[in-house]
């Protein structure tokens, strides 16, 4: 077994930042050692631990052990290597934590049960050894979250069982994963780890092997139903159930090209009729004989406005009116609408929105109709035909978030500075706090929180839009294109709490700061969203440097720290586990505390932390062992 051995800088940074304990490490062990006994207490047959008698204020002497088992490194105390020594019992990690433990081995020994899940408490580890036991059972999704510094897990010739947990992907410098011969299964998830070596081979494992994994050794897949690089190619599935699912796309896309034309041929009759030219459209007249009312049920082509003030129109008005396509989104198109009164709305049509009923649609409306928040996009008509839903909006002049982060600007257009990110981003949480406090009994009250859903008005003000639709969108259809069915909860276990919306705020967070586009999040489907992690954690990459940051943002030093600030709080809402995230208030109230500028105060504290990773006040990587 190997240990790397840590850079004199690393010792130099542990030494200033933990110099009492420190200090006290290099002296006196007594408190280690009486915490190994602890240890020791848990554990069955320890006959060979035979030296672990008293507490001893040296574990290390002349750099060899005193106890057996014990590793020493410079002459202090740097980890344990029991193995081979028939243990058996609990590990208990509690009094583990209380060392400093950078190795741990208790390959070939008698341990049994589940996985110890609090593993992580140990946050200096760098290699966990488990193999050769008689270990058991699911490994929590979880286990390995926080447990940033570790290079090496060696899990072999074990029974667990159950997928792969997913925070192992959020372990940046892993590069040694040994799992085989086990039961674990289900599919090999994307692993983005570079200089990653895995072996799992002899598990219950199926599917593709992730692209990422195509370069490992063979060896290390055989013995699963695995396909794909360095295995042979996954072959379609059988021809039986290949034709069968021919057949049923074919038969799919009569019904579908039969369902088309009728509603062409029936919408031929009706006024809401818009051109195909792309850029811009008008309403053709409709078409209906003299004194003949446009629709003949009263219900029918009346707007029905949920904003008690204000204009009133008719919808015939609306359709005439000169109109201008502003973009086809996930949910179909919208288009500019500006009445002879010069006042201009958005008409946004909705064909996804089949399943709910009329009572529901109109109860729902008013409920959202009743909303007023400067933050919020406020409703004000809408339109119910069975197969087809227009909301009408207010128009916001400033055009989205997105198209100012990522479009094309002209040379002297300057990009948002960060003043108004900050503003922006305020607002934004504003906007989603008010949403939380009044639509208690939705679970997602946001629900499709992206940059092109964040509008800006003329003095950049944010405005959210697109909101609270989930009680009435399609199911199917939400999770193929809502952003908040793109989390990790959604995707991995199929549910959505009050806290999914803080997953997508944080997503936003970053690409405010970053300037990058979350493509792989965004793209529509139910993708693995092992894609976004890799993009998270791309954004955020081991060595801090500033160059994350969005250069259109005209960095300024004396902001720096503020922006460290928002993101780490993103980070803090972007953390995996939605029982572990932030829930929106204290998120907000974050938000609420930073400032334009640091104080001097503040540019000095996290100018110099770098603790970007966690929120953990004092990061471990500082102790880093060099990478080898
Ligand atoms: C041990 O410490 C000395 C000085 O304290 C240092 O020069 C040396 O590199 C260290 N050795 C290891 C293996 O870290
Ligand atoms: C106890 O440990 C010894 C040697 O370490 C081993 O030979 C023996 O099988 C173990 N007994 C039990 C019950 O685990
Ligand atoms: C391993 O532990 C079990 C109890 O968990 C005991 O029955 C068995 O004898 C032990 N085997 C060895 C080889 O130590
Ligand atoms: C991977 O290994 C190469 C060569 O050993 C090294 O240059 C590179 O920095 C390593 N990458 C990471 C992310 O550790
Ligand atoms: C794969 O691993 C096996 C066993 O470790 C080794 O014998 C073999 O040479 C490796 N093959 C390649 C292509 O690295
Ligand atoms: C992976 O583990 C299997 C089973 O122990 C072994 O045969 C194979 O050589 C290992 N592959 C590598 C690359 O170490």
């Amino acid at each position: 077994m190997m240990i790397a051995f840590p850079s004199t800088r690393s010792w130099f940074l542990a030494f200033c930042l933990l110099s009492a304990c420190a200090i006290r490490a290099l002296s006196d062990d007594t408190a280690y050692s009486k915490s190994l006994l602890k240890f020791k207490r848990s554990l069955t047959n320890t006959t060979m631990l035979v030296n672990w008698n008293d507490p001893t204020d040296k574990l290390c002497s002349w750099n060899t052990p005193i106890w057996t088992g014990c590793l020493c490194l410079n002459d202090s105390f740097v980890g344990l290597r029991l193995e081979g020594m028939g243990l058996g019992g609990k590990i208990d990690i509690d009094s583990l934590s209380e060392v400093p433990l950078f190795s741990l081995s208790v390959m070939n020994n008698n341990f049994s049960g589940p996985f110890p899940s609090d593993i992580n408490k140990l946050g200096k580890l760098r290699s966990l050894y488990l193999g050769y036991n008689r270990f058991s059972g699911e490994i929590p999704d979880d286990a390995f979250s926080g447990m940033k510094p570790i290079r090496k897990i060696v899990l072999n010739n074990n029974f667990f069982d159950g997928k792969i947990p997913m925070s192992l992907l959020k372990l940046p410098r892993l590069v040694g994963l040994e799992l085989q011969n086990n039961e674990f299964e289900g599919r090999i998830p994307d692993f983005w780890q570079a200089n990653l070596t895995v072996n799992f081979s002899n598990n219950k494992l199926e599917g593709p092997i992730p692209a990422t994994l195509s370069h490992q050794n063979a060896s290390s897949f055989s013995g699963n139903a695995l396909c794909g690089l360095p295995l042979s190619p996954c072959k379609p599935r059988k021809s039986i159930t290949k034709i069968a699912l021919i057949l049923t796309i074919v038969l799919g896309i009569a019904l579908a090209a039969f369902i088309i034309l009728l509603f062409i041929s029936r919408r031929r009759s009706k006024p809401l009729k818009y051109s195909k030219s792309v850029d811009s459209f008008h309403m053709e007249e409709p078409t209906y004989s003299k004194g003949e009312k446009p629709y003949k049920n009263a219900e029918h082509g009346k707007l029905y406005f949920v904003r008690k003030d204000g204009e009133r129109f008719e919808l015939e008005e609306l359709l005439r009116a000169s109109a201008e396509v502003l973009g086809s989104g996930s949910f179909g198109s919208s288009y500019k609408a500006v009445l002879f009164s010069g006042q201009s709305y958005v008409v946004r049509r909705f064909r996804q929105m089949s399943n709910v009923g009329k009572e529901e649609f109109y109860e729902h409306m008013r409920r959202i109709g009743r909303l007023s928040h400067p933050n919020i996009l406020s409703l004000v008509a809408f339109y119910y035909r069975k197969e087809e839903k227009l909301l009408i909006t207010d128009f916001v002049e400033n055009g989205s978030l997105a198209s100012h982060l990522h479009g094309k600007r002209n040379s002297n257009q300057p990009g948002l500075d960060w003043p108004t990110r900050l503003r922006i981003i305020k607002g934004v949480a504003r906007g989603l706090a008010y949403l939380y406090k009044e639509l208690p009994t939705i679970t997602l009250p946001h629900g499709h929180l992206k940059s092109s859903n964040v509008l800006l008005n003329s003095t950049y003000e944010p405005i959210l839009a697109d909101y609270a639709l989930v009680p009435v969108i399609n199911k199917d259809h939400a999770q193929q294109f809502m952003v908040a069915y793109k989390s990790p909860e959604s995707t991995q276990n199929d549910r959505v709490t009050r806290n999914t919306d803080v997953w997508s705020l944080g997503i936003l967070i970053l690409e405010l700061l970053t300037g990058r586009f979350p493509a792989n999040y965004l793209k529509q489907g139910r993708g693995p969203s092992a894609d976004l992690a890799t993009w998270v954690n791309s954004v955020v990459r081991e060595e801090w440097t500033g160059e994350v940051f969005d250069k259109d943002m005209n960095l300024a030093r004396n902001c720096e720290g503020q922006m460290l600030r928002l993101l780490k709080i993103g980070m803090c809402c972007c953390e995996w586990n939605v029982e572990k995230r932030w829930d929106l208030r204290e998120a907000v109230e974050k938000i609420e505390e930073l400032k334009e500028r640091d104080s001097d105060d503040d540019y000095s504290s996290y100018a110099s932390e770098g603790d970007l990773y966690s929120s953990r006040a004092l990061t471990d990587d500082d102790f880093s062992f060099s990478r080898t």
